[in-house]
């Protein structure tokens, strides 16, 4: 397979020097890269900005803003066979970005945010034959969202996982169907959950005819 990987956060820039972003490792989607790779499998993997070094053997292309990442999923998807979408994206950008950097007056200042662009949705629009597994980050109602961003996303599935997994070494995942099945439940080093998610896709995912 030729899986295309999103790890990491986004950032959303105040002013050249400031950014609004999360505490996205980018472990899991790194995790997935290399067993991905040590599968025998392709990666295109398109990170935001993280400590790790991405495994060797992947095409790996940086960015920052969720714009970017929207650009390069866009134009790489068509040449995947699916998408596992780990990244930690900023759901709101300032509405402006401040060109140098803003001073201080003494005076509180007030951030106008708008919506950033559903990078996974967008790729739901033009899957075609190829799937897309979806992760969500949940604390509240987890399976009722979960199932609402599987839906909205044209998800195969979708991992879901709380908050403690953000910057952790560690994860604990339900992967439910669209049917809202419970397909898998994995626990462990995210290396762990990567490795058998990957089997999972493959001889359930990949193997089975799909829907555009
Ligand atoms: N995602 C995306 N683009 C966004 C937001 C999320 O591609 N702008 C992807 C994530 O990479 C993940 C899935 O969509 O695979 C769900 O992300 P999550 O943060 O759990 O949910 P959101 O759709 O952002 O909804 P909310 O934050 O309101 O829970």
């Amino acid at each position: 397979m030729r899986i295309l990987i999103t790890a990491g956060p986004t950032r959303e820039y105040i002013d050249d020097v400031r950014f609004l972003s999360n505490a996205s490792s980018g472990r899991m989607g790194y995790a997935l890269a290399a067993a991905a790779i040590a599968a025998g499998h392709e990666v295109v993997l398109v990170t935001g900005p993280v400590e790790l070094a991405p495994p060797e053997g992947c095409d790996v292309y940086r960015i920052e803003t969720t714009d970017e990442l929207r650009e390069r999923c866009l134009e790489l998807f068509p040449c995947c066979d699916g998408v596992i979408a780990t990244a930690a994206v900023c759901d709101y950008r300032p509405r402006t970005r401040v060109t140098g950097k803003i001073t201080k007056t003494g005076q509180p200042i007030v951030l106008e945010l708008v919506e950033t662009s559903d990078v996974l949705a967008q790729l739901g629009t033009q899957k075609e034959h190829r799937w897309i597994v979806g992760f969500a980050l949940e604390s509240q109602d987890p399976r009722n969202n979960a199932m609402r961003k599987l839906r909205m996303k044209n998800c195969d599935c979708i991992v879901l996982n709380d908050t403690s997994a953000i910057g952790a070494l560690t994860n604990a995942v339900e992967i439910l169907s669209p049917e809202a099945e419970t397909i898998a439940v994995y626990k462990g080093t995210k290396q762990h959950v990567a490795e058998r998610l990957l089997e999972l896709i493959k001889d359930s995912i990949h193997a089975k005819p799909r829907r555009a």
